[in-house]
């Protein structure tokens, strides 16, 4: 039977993004108080947590410490090392469990579990030596995508093969990691299924979203996607199958491609929070932060009810190429919200922040949201002239 953790009493988080700034402001909302573990400080979480502990996720002292000033610990980045998950879990809940995060941490042990349980997957192969990279694209053919098995994110870690020439540079920006060979996916379309699981096995999703790319990097998403009804009940399906086969508790999402006819195949899961679903934040009664809270507290998941269509773009350090963005502009639209994480350096490529729009249609309301982050780029000096 699970222990339900109630208000006032404190959340462990280990990580300190944005994810975890999202959640600490709904688990403050519900009175709850929050206390992050990382290697920074003056974070975006710990900027609206109660406490911020800064130290390695490999010094188990500093962590044992943590997880006994919390009544259960959750995780807002991946590769926290299932020693420190351990380590932790000697004194207090850590949900999802550790076992989920060493699966979903390697690309290879998350591509082994979901085939192995008949959930559909691009084509694989496990790469350790240039010998077996030759012999896995000769089997999967070209174009393919060798990928880092661990600590990768928005395409790092990736390159893509087209022919057999690419082969040696590939092989060598590995640097001797682990890697995994994908078959490239021809996809029209990248849909997300955010959903949650609580301790008694109750589901709940947010139906299917929309995901557009940029240089790898999540730009632009919306809710509902643009799919046909039988591509929605099987994208749910198998979000469900998967959370209910890991035993998960907390925010989950199933990252698919979708092809023109209709066949969705899993691409990759994040056992958290996911940037896809930020729109929940301002479009839905109970958004995916909160979910995590509840689900991680042993409290019944809220509606994931939309009161609107919605979309959200993502701000990367780009938008700061011309000086500081135009914060009036975004704030003279109505239906458009600014969220930004408290990050000092606008770096490229670097998430900072995102807006959030909603309209009486996603593609209205992913309009809006990208006129909204075009308005506030500075016009250039030739502009202005
Ligand atoms: N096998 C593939 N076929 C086609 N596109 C791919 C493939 N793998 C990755 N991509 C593209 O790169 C993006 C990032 O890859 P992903 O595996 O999700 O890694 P990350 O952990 O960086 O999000 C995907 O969302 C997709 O746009
Ligand atoms: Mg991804």
């Amino acid at each position: 039977m699970s222990k339900t953790i109630l208000p006032n009493s404190t959340i462990g988080v280990f990580g300190s993004g944005q994810l975890g700034r999202m959640f600490a402001i709904e688990a403050r909302k519900m009175g709850y108080r929050v206390h992050t573990f990382s290697p920074e400080s003056d974070t975006p979480t710990g900027q609206v947590a109660d406490i911020e502990t800064c130290a390695g996720y490999d010094d188990l002292l500093e962590v044992r410490t943590f997880a006994q000033s919390v009544d259960v610990v959750t995780f807002e980045f991946e590769n926290v090392p299932a020693a420190t998950v351990e380590a932790a879990a000697e004194f207090v809940d850590v949900f999802p469990k550790g076992e989920i995060l060493h699966t979903t941490q390697n690309r290879l042990r998350e591509k082994t579990f979901l085939s192995s349980n008949g959930f559909p997957v691009t084509p694989f192969r496990h790469i350790t030596s240039l010998e077996g990279l030759r012999t896995a694209v000769a089997e999967l053919g070209t174009p393919c995508v060798l990928k880092t098995a661990g600590f990768g994110y928005d395409g790092k870690g990736q390159s893509k093969i087209t022919s057999s020439d690419d082969i040696d540079a590939a092989f060598t920006a590995l640097k001797g990691a682990e890697a995994v060979l994908e078959a490239f996916v021809a996809f029209e379309k990248e849909v997300s299924v955010v959903c949650a699981r609580d301790q008694n096995g109750n589901f709940a999703h947010y139906g299917v979203i929309e995901n557009h790319h940029s240089n790898h990097i999540l730009d632009v998403s919306f809710a509902p996607a643009l799919v046909s009804e039988a591509v929605y009940a099987d994208a749910v399906e198998i979000a469900r199958n998967i959370s209910d086969t890991m035993g998960y508790v907390g925010t989950l999402c199933v990252e698919f491609f979708l092809s023109s006819d209709g066949k969705l195949v899993v691409n990759e899961l994040a056992p958290r929070p996911h940037n896809s679903g930020h729109l929940t934040f301002d479009a839905c009664v109970t958004s995916q932060f909160e979910q995590q809270l509840r689900a991680v507290c042993g409290l019944p998941l809220g509606s994931t009810e939309f009161y609107r269509p919605a979309a959200m773009a993502n701000l990367l350090g780009d938008v700061w190429a011309n000086g500081e963005p135009n914060w009036t502009a975004a704030a003279t639209m109505p239906n458009v919200k600014l969220h930004l994480y408290g990050k000092v350096e606008p770096r490229a490529g670097r998430k900072m922040g995102h807006l959030t729009a909603v309209a009486d249609s996603a593609a209205d309301a992913a309009r809006l949201v990208r006129e909204a982050r075009a308005a506030l780029q500075p016009a250039t000096e030739s502009h202005t002239r």
